[in-house]
């Protein structure tokens, strides 16, 4: 027997075959694979913030002297710094690195294996990879033809082990909201529900007030998307105050490091100059909305985050994909069941979209003999 094939028997049968998360591509990783020098590389891949972070997170961190000191495990000042923004108080909140890590902290907490856990797909691809890696059974209830929530499929789908409904409003990678109405029916079904808000500043919407008056609503939030932190990893979740009891006991001591403590303290005394950065990204996704429409073969879906999903109408999501990547500019394409030949850009600065757009210009030329599908 192959010395693989012992280990396979040691590991837990049930992620053997565990497929993982096709991340996004480090344009390092690039480098001489593409028609561009890797600083040249467009990254509208992952639905990060072209303008960065804050100034003031940059100078509060040159100067840091507590790098060598392990960063509050309790969360306390950080915690205190978020009731104000979030407009809950600090028995409601908990932090870690990257919301990602609660979506992984709160399914371990509700979720043991056989247990189901309701999805509404096409949504973010970690909500499964969670469920599978804490032995839970994702049971997938399909979005409509506008990729809005079916709220009454949700309820049929509830069973004695579903442990947990996720939904993102807006929803990554369709945009799509989830109407208030619509979530307050699914909370009337008594089940925790994950209300993703990963990209709440592009829409100002929120459930959060109602964050402590329900038993059963859990609100996420990230710094990533609108703050322009995503590679310092620091998201937060809103919490009925005895779930965030259960959630801080349960995470790693040390999930948030001292540098992204740092960070959401300047963030938060910036917040005008960062809001300003989200009004310009939501001003590019309506231009760049507009430009893609030209095409003719694409089919854009209006966002309310900050990309911008389309259906490839001629040639392959894959293809396109891959050609885009050759010219140096990364989108992130599908091909799955409900979200066939598709392909999702974030939004850039007007020069990126402006080179998005010239290059989808020339593979267009070269469709003009390729089949609608
Ligand atoms: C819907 C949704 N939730 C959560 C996340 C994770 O964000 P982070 O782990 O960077 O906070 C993302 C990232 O793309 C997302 O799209």
């Amino acid at each position: 027997m192959s010395e693989e094939a012992g280990i396979e028997k040691l590991i837990r049968s049930d992620l053997v075959n565990f497929g993982g998360y096709a991340a996004s591509k480090s344009p390092e990783t690039l480098a001489g694979k593409v028609e561009v020098p890797v600083e040249n590389i467009i990254k509208l891949d992952a639905n990060e913030n072209p303008y960065g972070c804050s100034p003031r997170v940059n100078q509060a961190l040159a100067n840091y002297p507590d790098m060598n000191i392990y960063p509050d495990a309790g969360q306390t000042e950080l915690r205190k710094q978020l009731q104000e923004y979030a407009g809950v108080g600090m028995e409601h909140i908990v932090a870690s690195a990257g919301s990602d890590q609660l979506i992984d902290l709160i399914l371990r907490l509700f979720v043991a294996p056989g247990d189901e856990v309701i999805n509404c797909v096409p949504t973010f691809a970690m909500f499964r990879f969670f469920t599978e890696l804490c032995g839970g059974t994702p049971v997938e209830v399909p979005r409509d033809e506008n990729f809005a929530v079916k709220v009454d499929a949700v309820k049929a789908a509830i069973t004695k082990k579903t442990k947990v409904i996720l939904l993102a409003t807006p929803n990554n990678p369709t945009g799509t909201i989830i109407p208030r109405q619509d979530i307050l029916d699914i909370l009337d079904t008594g089940v925790p529900v994950l209300v993703d808000e990963a990209y709440y500043e592009f829409t100002g919407e929120t459930v959060a007030p109602l964050v402590g008056q329900c038993e059963n609503l859990m609100v996420l939030r990230t710094f990533s998307k609108w703050a322009g932190l995503a590679g310092l990893r620091i998201g937060y979740g809103l919490f009925p105050a005895k779930i965030a009891d259960y959630l801080l006991r349960i995470k790693e001591p040390y999930c948030v490091n001292q540098a992204a403590l740092v960070a959401v303290r300047e963030s938060l005394k910036d917040i005008d100059y960062l809001m300003g950065t989200v009004k310009a990204i939501i001003a590019e996704r309506e231009r760049l909305f507009a430009e893609l429409q030209k095409l003719k073969w694409l089919k854009p879906y209006p966002s309310w985050a900050n990309f911008i999903l389309c259906s490839v109408l001629k040639g392959k999501a894959r293809e396109l994909q891959q050609e885009l990547q050759n010219k140096g500019i990364l989108v992130r394409y599908f091909d799955q069941p409900l979200l066939r030949d598709s392909i999702r850009i974030s939004v850039g600065k007007p020069e990126h979209t402006g080179a998005l757009i010239k290059a989808l210009q020339e593979i267009g030329r070269g469709l003009k003999g390729a089949k609608p599908l």
